[in-house]
C-alpha cells in the first residue's frame, strides 16, 4: 500500500498536462469514482486493523494532494484560455462585413418597373426556352422571310417538320415572346411590361452580347391609339432620365407592328450638341415600338376590329449604360467586383 501511494504521489505531482483534456483525464484516472485513489480506499478495508490508521492517513493526505493538483491544473487552464485571448491585437482594425451590391442591371429593371407600375402595368413573366410559334410565327415572321434572320437564333433544337408547323425550339431572341403567351393565356385588357435575358449568337464585343436584357410593354384595349405610346414612352423618359429629356420617333420596321417607330432620346451627355455617345447626332435610341399588327392579334385570338394596342420593347443593357455612363456592355457579366461595388448596396 505505501508502495503504491507513494508512487500516485509522484504521478501527481509531476502531472504535465495542459489542455483540457488532459486535466479531464487527470479527474478520471486519479479522483473519479473509479479512480485510482478509490481503488486505494476500497483497499483500505482488507487491511489490519492495527495498520489502518496509518494508511487511513497516508491515503487522506493524497487524495487532498490530488484534489490540490486539480485545482490548480483547472485555474492554469482558464488563465491560459484568457491569454490566448488577450494574445489577439484588439487594436487591429476590424474585418468590416461586406453589403453586397445590387447588380446596375437589376437597379434599372427595378426603376423601370417603378415608371410603369404607376402608370397602371403588371409586371409578367415567360420562358427563355421558347418554341419558333411564339418568338416568330405568331409575331409575325413569315417563314423564310429575311426578317427572320434579323435575329440571330440560338437553335435548341431543329426537329424535322411533319405537318407543316415549325417545331423548333431556340433560346428566345426578344421578350415578346410574352406578349403573346399573355394574349393567348388571357382576356384583354391587357397593360403589362415583361423583363427578361434574351439570347443571340452575336460576337461579344463593348457593345454587343449573346445575351441581354429587354423589357418588352404591351398595351391592348378598346380605342387604344399612337398619341397612348407616343405619350406613355415620352413620360417613361421624362421620369427614367430626367424631365428636360425629349423623345424622337422614328419611323422603322417590326413585323409585329404596324406602324413601327424606333424611339430616340435626347443625348443625356452632351445635350444635343453631338458626342461619341449619340455619334455626335444628338440623340440615342432606346427602344422599339409601334402599333400591334392586327395578324398578331388575330394569331392570340384576340379581334383587331374590336381591340388595338401599343408594343414597345427596350434594353435594359443600353439604357443602364446611359444612365451611369458606362462604355463596355462586357463590364455587366464579368462579376468584377470592383465594377459591381459602386452601385448600391443591399440593406
Ligand atoms: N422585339 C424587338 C427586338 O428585339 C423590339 C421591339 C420592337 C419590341 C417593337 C416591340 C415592338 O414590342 O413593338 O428588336
Amino acid at each position: 500500500m505505501k508502495e503504491k501511494v507513494e508512487s500516485l504521489k509522484a504521478q501527481i505531482e509531476e502531472f504535465k498536462g495542459k489542455t483540457s483534456v488532459a486535466v479531464e483525464e487527470f479527474r478520471l484516472k486519479y479522483i473519479s469514482k473509479k479512480g485510482a485513489l478509490s481503488e486505494l480506499f476500497e483497499d483500505l478495508k482488507t487491511i489490519p486493523v492495527e495498520q489502518k490508521k496509518l494508511a487511513g492517513q497516508m491515503l487522506n493526505e493524497l487524495k487532498k494532494l490530488a484534489e490540490a493538483r486539480f485545482n490548480e491544473l483547472q485555474q492554469a487552464l482558464e488563465t491560459s484560455s484568457q491569454t490566448i485571448a488577450f494574445d489577439d491585437d484588439l487594436t487591429l482594425p476590424t474585418i468590416p462585413n461586406k453589403t453586397g451590391s445590387q447588380h446596375p442591371l437589376n437597379l434599372t429593371r427595378y426603376r423601370i418597373i417603378e415608371i410603369f407600375e404607376r402608370l397602371g402595368f403588371n409586371v409578367e413573366d415567360g420562358p427563355e426556352i421558347e418554341n419558333d410559334w411564339h418568338n416568330f410565327t405568331a409575331l409575325n415572321f413569315p417563314e423564310n422571310h429575311p426578317a427572320r434572320e434579323m435575329q440571330d437564333t440560338f437553335f435548341v433544337e431543329k426537329p424535322v417538320r411533319v405537318d407543316g408547323g415549325n417545331p423548333d425550339v431556340l433560346l428566345r431572341t426578344h421578350t415578346s415572346n410574352v406578349q403573346i403567351r399573355l394574349m393567348k393565356n388571357r382576356k384583354p385588357p391587357f397593360r403589362a411590361i415583361m423583363p427578361g435575358r434574351v439570347y443571340r449568337n452575336e460576337a461579344i464585343s463593348a457593345r454587343a452580347h449573346c445575351f441581354f436584357h429587354q423589357v418588352e410593354g404591351l398595351y391592348v384595349d378598346k380605342n387604344v391609339g399612337f398619341s397612348d405610346l407616343k405619350q406613355t414612352l415620352y413620360h417613361f423618359a421624362k421620369e427614367m432620365f430626367g424631365k428636360d429629356t425629349k423623345i424622337r420617333l422614328r419611323p422603322s420596321f417590326f413585323p409585329f407592328t404596324e406602324p413601327s417607330a424606333e424611339i430616340d432620346i435626347s443625348c443625356l451627355i452632351c445635350h444635343g450638341k453631338g458626342c461619341n455617345v449619340c455619334k455626335y447626332s444628338g440623340w440615342v435610341e432606346i427602344a422599339g415600338s409601334g402599333m400591334v399588327h392586327p395578324n398578331v392579334l388575330r394569331n392570340c385570338g384576340i379581334d383587331p376590329e374590336e381591340y388595338t394596342g401599343f408594343a414597345f420593347g427596350m434594353g435594359i443593357e443600353r439604357i443602364t449604360m446611359l444612365r451611369y455612363s458606362i462604355n463596355d456592355l462586357r463590364l455587366f457579366s464579368e462579376n468584377d467586383i470592383r465594377f459591381l461595388k459602386q452601385f448600391k448596396p443591399v440593406i
